[in-house]
C-alpha cells in the first residue's frame, strides 16, 4: 500500500472543499472525495491528477443516509490520515422557520449527518491511534440570531459535538480542529452582498485549513476578526439582544 498521506474530504463538490483538496494534493496527498451525485467530480477529479500528479478517488456519499456510513468507510482504498466535512446547507430561514420538514433538512445536514459520520471516523481513528478530523462549522453557532437560528442552531450542535469528540479522543492520538470561517465567498453565500473585509476567499480558508492541522490547533477563525465580533455580539445581554434584529 502507498505510504502517501492521504485526506478524504466529505461534500467535495463544495468550493471550500476543492479549495482545500487543492491545497492538500499541492502538498503531496492521495485524495478520496466523497459527495453526493458524485459523477458531477469526474471533471475536478481529471484536473486534480493532472494538475497535481497524485492519485484521487471520488465515492458516492449523501450525508442523510447514515445506515450507509459504515459500508461506506469500509469502501475506502484505506482509512485516511486526515478527513475534512465540508457539508452544509445555508436553507432560506423565513421559508424554513414556516416550513418544518426545511428546518428538518437544514438541522439534518449541518448537525446529524456530520456528526454521525465523523464519531464513526473519529472511533476507527482511535483504534488506529493517529487521524485528524477537521469538521466546518459557523460562527452562526456561537449565537443564535433571528435571521438564520436553524442554520446556526444546528452548526450550534455540530461545533459542541466536535468539541465532546476532541476531548474524548484527545489522548488516543486524534486531533479534531473546529473551523469557524466567517464570511467565504462560495455558492453558499453567492446571493448575498458581503463586506469583502469579513469576506475569506475559499483558497484562504484552505491554507488556513492546512496550516491549522500541521500544529494541531483545536479551533480556528479564518479571519481573526471575526472572534472579536463574535466576543461582542455574546457579550450583549439577552433583554438588549432579544430586541436587536439581525
Ligand atoms: N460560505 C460561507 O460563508 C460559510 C460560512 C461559514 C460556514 N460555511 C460552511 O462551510 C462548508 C462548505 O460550504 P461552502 O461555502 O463551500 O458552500 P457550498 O459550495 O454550497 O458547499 C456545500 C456542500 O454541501 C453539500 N451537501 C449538501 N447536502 C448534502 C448531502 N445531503 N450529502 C452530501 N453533500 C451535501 C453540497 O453538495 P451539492 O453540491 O451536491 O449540493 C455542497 O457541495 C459548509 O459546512 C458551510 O456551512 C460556509
Amino acid at each position: 500500500m502507498s505510504k502517501t498521506k492521504k485526506i478524504l474530504i466529505v461534500g467535495a463538490k463544495s468550493d471550500i472543499a476543492l479549495a482545500v483538496a487543492n491545497k492538500y494534493a499541492s502538498e503531496g496527498y492521495e485524495l478520496q472525495l466523497a459527495a453526493r451525485n458524485s459523477s458531477e467530480l469526474d471533471p475536478v477529479v481529471d484536473d486534480l491528477k493532472i494538475r497535481h500528479e497524485t492519485n484521487v478517488i471520488a465515492y458516492e456519499l449523501d450525508i442523510l443516509k447514515y445506515e450507509r456510513f459504515p459500508d461506506f468507510l469500509d469502501s475506502l482504498a484505506c482509512l485516511p490520515d486526515v478527513v475534512l466535512c465540508a457539508v452544509g446547507l445555508l436553507g432560506r430561514q423565513n421559508d424554513d422557520q414556516q416550513k418544518f420538514l426545511n428546518s428538518v433538512l437544514v438541522m439534518r445536514t449541518n448537525y446529524e449527518g456530520p456528526s454521525l459520520l465523523l464519531g464513526e471516523i473519529a472511533r476507527r481513528f482511535e483504534m488506529r491511534g493517529h487521524g485528524s478530523i477537521i469538521g466546518i462549522s459557523s460562527v452562526a453557532g456561537d449565537r443564535g440570531r433571528a435571521s438564520n437560528y436553524i442554520y446556526g442552531s444546528a452548526k450550534s450542535g455540530f461545533t459542541a459535538f466536535l468539541s465532546g469528540l476532541r476531548n474524548r479522543v484527545y489522548k488516543s492520538g486524534v486531533n479534531i480542529l473546529t473551523v469557524l470561517p466567517g464570511f467565504v465567498a462560495t455558492k453558499m453565500t453567492q446571493s448575498k452582498n458581503l463586506p469583502s473585509i469579513l469576506t475569506a476567499q475559499p483558497e484562504e480558508v484552505a491554507d488556513k485549513i492546512f496550516a491549522a492541522v500541521k500544529t494541531k490547533k483545536n479551533i480556528i477563525y479564518v479571519r481573526p476578526v471575526w472572534r472579536y465580533i463574535m466576543l461582542v455580539i455574546c457579550s450583549i445581554p439577552e433583554f438588549i439582544f432579544k430586541r436587536m434584529s439581525f
